[in-house]
């Protein structure tokens, strides 16, 4: 695993054959990205602890706040497609654009619902991918307790 101050360009991270599944998944979501105002075309991959793999795509739209991000379309497609008990063990987020790119703060407070703190979360960086427990991209998240 590599260390937060190393994102987002650490390009030796050589990632396990579950890890490059997944972001091979994320890719292939990203594809159908509908992007036509910034052209940044994001797919993410969330693996679920009933073994399932779901993807999503960021879509945006004219009136710009409107825009879903990648992961939260994900997620959301999770939740309804297999319920609330939904448990995230991995996130894979890429893009087609060649950048590198973490997952955006929202992305990051909504997944913290669902992901477990040691997930490996896997995007973009320079000239590679990096890999950081979801703890570490989003510590401190919005909680109520009861
Ligand atoms: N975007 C994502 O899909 N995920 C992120 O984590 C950051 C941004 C999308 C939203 C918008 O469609 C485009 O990237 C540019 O911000």
């Amino acid at each position: 695993m590599v260390k937060a101050t190393q994102a987002p360009g650490n390009a030796s991270t050589v990632l396990t054959p579950s890890l490059k599944r997944l972001m091979v998944a994320a890719e292939k979501a990203a594809r159908n990205s509908y992007s036509r105002y910034s052209g940044f075309k994001v797919g993410a991959a969330l693996q679920l602890s009933n073994g399932k793999i779901v993807t999503g795509t960021n879509v945006e739209n004219v009136s710009f706040g409107l825009t879903i991000c990648a992961e939260r379309a994900a997620l959301v497609q999770a939740v309804a497609k297999y319920g609330p008990r939904i448990r995230v063990k991995a996130v894979a987020v890429a893009n087609l654009n060649k950048t590198a790119s973490t997952p955006c703060g929202a992305c990051r407070q909504m997944l913290s619902e669902f992901t477990e703190p040691d997930a490996p979360v896997v995007f973009p960086a320079i000239g590679g991918v990096s890999v950081m427990p979801f703890r570490e991209l989003l510590p401190l998240a919005f909680e109520m307790k009861p």
